[in-house]
């Protein structure tokens, strides 16, 4: 039972008090970070002599070359000229023969299970060894050399579901083009129990590509013609007569070819291609608050070390353990903390294609018994799904495995955090709420689950190598208690590079608020005892289940409608998902709003964007509160969507009247 120690989680802005949960005591014994006192020491090194700790950690993998200059180079301050971070430059590697090759053969790791693969249909499961990973990826990898498809510098996308095939994302972890970009996918796919196609979905993407953010891997933004594609055959003998139409899609016989086919005669072996640690390893497109999404760069090197390094302790991973991350392959927690991080570790985890309420809602239960997962890494949406179905559909499961409970994706509430905490882990299991985002490529404040007493909500205290900061409006350091923009003030080894193809916006985006640091972007408060709790995106963003997205994208959507002259979008509080979509339209002269236009709206958002981001509620407006210079204030809407009456300063807008005639005609309910 946890000491319910009393003590106030902020100054003063609710009278609840929170308790705090001591770390575990049984992981202490072989923890890697066993207490705040080894975390302290390891932290401060890790700040005063970065170069030392990081290559200390580097030294456990293989290099071919060591580093020409200095270990960790930077300039974090645009006044004094371009913003750049290089870390071990001159060092030459291979990401998969690090985290492949050198378990196999270095640790004997050959025949241990790299993933359990578990499909959409509970009796549809694999699983695949790190040597059957390892042949796999150098036979796809000799495919695309035949193909002459992909060399150094080629950018390749990926579209796939959660399936073993995407070790090919391992093939690629090597070559890096310009003129081509190709595409490996899966014809169909079962969600639950929805059957989408994705070769469809695929190929109205090469005629049009916008963003897809359902279930995508890769999209290159500027697409060029496709040259290759290769389609997985996934659901063969899966599909009855009714189902079969669904996938029935033309197939190009100039640009597609079957993976199977190709794979047949390929050979087991293939060299890897040695890339400096400054080399692109992945492009992953994140949501922008101005329009067109951000590709967000990762290299080799830094991305290696610091997502390996955080895997092994703050899941305190250990070579019995089955891991287990939820996330889509597609996101950056897919990439860190499914792929990379976990394989350099040699670490066993399941990955896991379905939807938690399919074919029943204990269906994430279910799966951690049956594989005996002891670390569980999930998000706030889905605790918060799932704690609705109540205590008993969990009891009918063996969940003591678990040592460790996980979350990522947006702050979580301490109803949500309790419930974790008491019904699934039973109240032997810390929970780290790890806090980072697609540009800091791995947790960049988080609890140590032996080491730091828990505050349900908070994220507690930065990673090693990391040094936040808190600011004030005019760009000022405060000190102790505080609440703030959340800023750091030197880079760590996976910190973004650059955005693909727009240095410049790289350096607008986080780099120019508060020159000399790294702007996240989200506020934050530290309370008392130093721990930093994330209070939300300062700009624009959505955050719907866990999913950034951003307004100038769902009112570029709804604005298609032709019936709707003007919209602007704001988040909203909800149970489930975090936060949901509000939207204000405007409609046209002489055009009235309908039911049937709400529906419309809302389909035409859903079939641009995504799923995710259809909207919950669409009022009726007839003008927006805009300052004189004609911007929107999103503040005022936000406060309108969740009926906040005091209103604080609108001087500064054209028509404060129109403020009283949104509040009367809002909606309520969905
Ligand atoms: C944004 C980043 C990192 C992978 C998932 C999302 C929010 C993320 C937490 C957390 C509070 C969190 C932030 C952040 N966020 N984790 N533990 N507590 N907020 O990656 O799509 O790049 O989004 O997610 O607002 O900036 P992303």
């Amino acid at each position: 039972m946890p000491s319910q120690v009393k003590e106030k989680n902020d100054k003063g802005s609710s009278a609840e008090e929170t308790p705090t949960f001591p770390p575990s005591g049984h992981l202490k014994k072989q923890a890697h970070i066993p207490d705040m006192g080894t975390y302290r020491q390891m932290y401060n090194r890790s700040i005063h002599k970065p170069e030392e700790f990081w290559m200390e950690v580097a030294s456990e993998f293989y290099w071919k070359t060591s580093p020409s200059g200095k270990v960790l180079d930077y300039n974090f301050d645009i006044r004094k000229g371009k913003i750049f971070v290089e870390f071990m430059k001159g060092a030459t590697t291979n990401v998969c023969y690090n985290v492949l090759d050198r378990n196999i053969m270095e640790k004997n790791l050959g025949d241990k299970t790299a993933f359990y693969w578990e499909g959409n249909a509970p009796d549809n499961s694999s699983a695949i060894t790190y040597w059957d990973l390892l042949k796999q990826v150098c036979k796809f990898a000799n495919v695309l050399k035949k193909l002459g498809m992909v060399k150094k510098g080629d950018r390749v996308a990926i579209y796939l579901p959660m399936i073993p095939e995407l070790y090919a994302m391992l093939a690629f972890a090597g070559f890096s083009s310009e003129s081509l970009c190709e595409r490996i996918l899966d014809y169909g796919v079962f969600r639950g129990e929805k059957l989408i196609n994705l070769k469809q979905i695929q190929m109205k993407l090469c005629k049009s590509v916008r963003k897809v953010c359902a279930f995508t891997v890769y999209i290159n933004m500027e697409m060029h013609p496709v040259a290759n594609c290769i389609v997985v055959k996934h659901l063969q003998g899966k599909l009855n007569n009714q189902n079969e139409g669904t996938l029935q899609t033309a197939w190009n016989c100039e640009v597609d070819s079957w993976l199977d086919e190709l794979m047949m005669d390929a050979s087991e072996e293939c060299g890897p291609v040695w890339l400096d640690a400054e080399d692109p390893l992945f492009i992953l497109y994140t949501s922008g608050s101005t329009g067109k999404p951000k590709g967000v760069l990762h290299t080799v090197a830094g991305y290696l070390i610091f997502t390996a390094l955080t895997f092994k302790c703050v899941f305190d991973y250990h070579e019995d353990d089955v891991y287990w991350s939820t996330a889509d392959i597609g996101w950056i927690t897919g990439h860190s903390y499914i792929t990379y991080g976990p394989l350099a570790n040699g670490a066993t985890s399941v990955l896991f294609e379905g939807i938690p309420t399919y074919p029943h809602v204990a269906r994430f239960w279910e799966i951690i018994q049956k594989y005996k997962v002891t670390k569980f890494y999930t998000a706030p949406t889905a605790i918060r799904l799932l704690m609705k179905y109540g205590n008993e559909v969990v009891q009918k499961f063996d969940l003591t495995s678990l040592k460790i409970l996980g979350t990522v994706g947006e702050p979580i509430n301490s109803e949500a955090w309790l419930w974790y905490y008491n019904v699934i882990g039973n109240q032997q299991c810390p929970i780290v709420d790890t806090f980072w985002q697609t540009e800091t490529g791995g947790h960049v404040v988080t609890p140590l689950p032996a080491a730091t007493p828990l505050k349900p909500g908070s994220a507690s205290f930065p990673f090693f190598g990391v040094l936040p900061a808190v600011l004030n409006e005019h760009g000022e350091e405060l000190e102790g208690e505080a609440e703030g923009y959340l800023v750091f003030k030197q880079p760590w080894p996976s910190i973004m590079r650059s955005l693909y193809g727009n240095h410049e916006r790289y350096e607008n985006t986080y780099f120019s608020k508060f020159p000399g640091y790294y702007v996240a972007g989200d506020g934050c408060k530290r309370d008392k005892d130093g721990y930093i709790w994330i209070t939300g995106r300062i700009d624009d963003m959505l955050n719907v289940s866990g999913h950034l997205l951003s307004t100038a994208e769902v009112e570029a959507a709804l604005t298609e409608h032709l019936a709707v002259a003007e919209a602007a979008v704001v988040s909203r509080p909800h149970q489930v998902k975090g936060e949901c979509i509000y939207c204000f339209v405007i409609l046209k002269d002489g055009k009235k709003f309908t039911e049937q236009i709400g529906e419309e709206l809302k389909k035409l958002v859903r079939e641009k964007i995504g799923p995710i981001a259809t909207p919950d509620f669409i009022q009726n407006a007839p003008g927006l509160p805009k300052t004189r210079s004609g911007k929107i204030m999103r503040r005022v809407l936000r406060q309108i969507a969740r009926n906040e009456r005091e209103l604080g300063d609108i001087s500064t807008l054209a028509d404060p009247s129109i403020v009283e005639v949104l509040f009367s005609q809002r909606c309520e309910a969905a």
